[in-house]
């Protein structure tokens, strides 16, 4: 790009001097349409329970998903994503309760979609089901991909049946999509969005998460024989281009504000809408930077916004209420 324009006769002060001009050239913008809310339950009754490593985020038990989800329809807010915690004892190595049709997550999703018009997104990934914390079977000390899949689809389809509008598969194994999407076809789920986690890093951004559905102490090694080395960025394109020929909707970068060149290369590589989730670490790392002073609230803004501009539609952040609360002043 040529820089036209010499100074004086160019001062690029002149439309950064009011309020009025700075919102009229403003290049990106947030709004409610952009936001995505996770949001954590639980087994039991009447619980709201603090996450400790993520101020001002609860678990829900069912039975008090209403408090949340008023707030979710209120300020229209488009989707939310589930994440369950299940109880230890529900966990084991063949992550059968993923495939329970009475577990958390299903009743859940019956639960809202009887009650609430909101688009409900659901992860494909055995983390919360497994006894060691990992998104697939293991075997032999390894996770094994193909024995993975075989599961993944049942819980694809599984909670299709139960009103999932949104299916997103973040377990990162190999030809997830496609198989996932033979199938909802096979049992014509036709118009069932597949928001593909193409692009999850092993990232050391989600140690809050794993507190929160309480997989972080079953954990044992590491996820990097699945999920993305960090170093790599062509490794990204490649496994974009494979989940849209496979049937991918949508595509998420996981984390955010790590890899915004990442969301950029996407965005410019591929012309299909790139989402990007903005994970528990970032989330803590700036509440708590907020809560000491270090920061200034309008941090949040800012990293929203910068997701926008490396080309962001949409941003699943533990931040929408409180950002959809201050958007609609
Ligand atoms: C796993 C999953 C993870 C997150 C969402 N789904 C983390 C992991 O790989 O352990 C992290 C989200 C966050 O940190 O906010 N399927």
């Amino acid at each position: 790009m040529k820089i036209l324009g010499t100074y004086p006769k160019t001062r690029l002060r002149r439309v950064r001097n009011s309020d009025s001009i700075r919102r009229l050239v403003s290049e990106n913008s947030l709004s409610i349409d952009d936001l995505i809310l996770p949001i954590f339950i639980s087994e039991g009754k009447n619980k709201i329970e603090k996450i400790k490593t993520m101020p001002g985020v609860n678990r829900y038990s069912l039975d008090k998903l209403d408090s949340i989800m008023t707030q979710v329809k209120k300020l229209n807010i488009p989707m939310v994503a589930l994440f369950p915690q299940t109880p230890q004892n529900k966990k084991n190595i063949y992550a059968s309760e993923a495939l329970n049709e009475n577990n958390l997550v299903c009743r859940a999703i019956r639960f809202i979609k009887k009650k609430y018009d909101v688009c409900v997104m659901c992860d494909v990934a055995l983390d919360p089901y497994t006894i060691h914390g990992h998104d697939g079977i293991l075997r032999k000390g390894k996770i094994d991909n193909d024995i993975t899949l075989d599961i993944l689809v049942k819980q694809s389809i599984l909670q299709t049946s139960m009103g999932c509008d949104v299916i997103a598969p973040s377990d990162m194994m190999d030809g997830r999509i496609g198989k996932i999407r033979n199938a909802l076809e096979k049992n014509n789920y036709k118009n069932t969005l597949i928001i593909s986690y193409a692009v999850k890093y092993a990232s050391n951004f989600y140690g809050p998460f794993r507190d929160a559905i309480g997989s972080k102490k079953n954990l044992k090694g590491d996820k990097k024989s699945y999920q993305m080395d960090y170093r790599n960025s062509n490794e990204a394109l490649r496994e974009v281009g494979l989940d849209i020929k496979e049937g991918a909707d949508i595509v998420m970068v996981k984390p955010g504000m790590p890899y915004l060149d990442i969301i950029k290369s996407i965005k410019d590589n591929f012309k299909i809408p790139v989402f990007s989730y903005q994970v528990s670490g970032e989330f803590s790392l700036i509440m708590n930077g907020i809560k000491q002073k270090l920061i200034k609230e309008d941090a949040i803004i800012e990293s929203l916004i910068s997701l926008k501009r490396a080309g962001s539609s949409a941003i699943v952040t533990y931040f929408a209420i409180d950002v959809a609360k201050k958007l609609i002043k």
